[in-house]
């Protein structure tokens, strides 16, 4: 994890901080010194991440909530300091073919994944813009390029995800934020239990899933190297590229391995 996250004097906000790779981030940051503000519809996790870990403050806050994401960046912004970096990596994924999944669940995780990035980046942009300095790391999926049975409803926010950060990324090419957006395979974390809980797609069996540090190092190594998109693990940019070469020969292995 790199410490070139901004001055002490300045705060980290971090969504999705009560699990996962959001709660590493928060922790390894706020260890580094940094003020880290963690968002999370999860109390307990929310908790567990901030215990014996100084420096990090909690905020129950969903991010579909446009106002409560604004006062929560407030709050930081006034108690921890300028935000100087945004992790937003709260998600969900319940998976399964589009005719058994409730129509309800389209549409929330549509507004977890998509419009609580769109809501946070609207609440933290413009303190970022008027600095003119700071990252913005938005985490997408490689789900978001490479459209996968049993996964509409995640994929689909995930390509919303990738199509945002592009676009705002070339909005403000010429400005000193580094607009980011991580693109994993597979990672070790309770979001794979939604899918164990739903559909596990035998692809997932493909290889190991990532350990978190791997995707917060590819991060890092992202930042340094000014990239827009990052594709964490051996094998993801191989896959990426299959997919926009050869969509017809993806979808025949997609096909192969879930045996449908
Ligand atoms: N784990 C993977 O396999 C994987 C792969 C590719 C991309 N990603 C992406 O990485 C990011 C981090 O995921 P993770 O694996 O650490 O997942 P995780 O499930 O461990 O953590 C996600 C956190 O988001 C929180 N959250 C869910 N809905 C919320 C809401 N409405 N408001 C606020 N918080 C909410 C959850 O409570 C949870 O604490 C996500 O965007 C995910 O889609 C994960």
């Amino acid at each position: 994890m790199t410490n070139e996250a901004g001055s002490r004097d300045e705060s980290i906000l971090i969504t999705g901080a009560g699990s996962g790779m959001g709660r590493l981030a928060a922790r390894q940051l706020a260890d580094a010194g940094h003020r880290v503000a963690a968002l999370d519809v999860n109390e307990a996790g929310l908790l567990e991440t901030a215990e014996q870990h100084q420096n990090i403050r909690t905020f129950h806050v969903d991010v579909t909530d446009y106002d409560a994401v604004v006062a929560a960046v407030t709050e930081t912004e006034s108690s921890l300091g300028p935000i100087r970096r945004v992790y937003n990596a709260a998600a969900i994924m319940p998976l399964g073919r589009v005719v058994d999944q409730e129509v309800e669940l389209f549409h929330r995780t549509m507004a977890v994944n998509y419009n609580g990035v769109v809501n946070v980046t609207k609440a933290t942009l413009p303190g970022l813009l008027e600095r003119n300095r700071g990252e913005l790391i938005n985490f997408a999926s490689l789900a978001g390029w490479i459209p996968l049975i049993y996964m509409a409803a995640y994929g689909a926010s995930k390509f919303a995800v990738v199509a945002f950060t592009e676009v705002l990324a070339h909005e403000h090419q010429d400005s000193n934020v580094n607009i980011l957006c991580v693109c994993p395979p597979p990672v070790k974390t309770p979001l794979l239990d939604q899918a164990r809980a739903t559909v596990w797609p035998k692809i997932f069996d493909q290889g190991a899933p990532l350990e978190p540090q791997d995707v917060l190092d590819a991060i890092d190594a992202g930042l340094e190297r000014n990239d827009l998109f990052v594709f964490p693990g051996r094998g993801s940019r191989l896959a990426w590229r299959m997919r926009r070469w050869l969509p017809g020969a993806t979808w025949k292995r997609i096909h192969a391995i879930e045996g449908v």
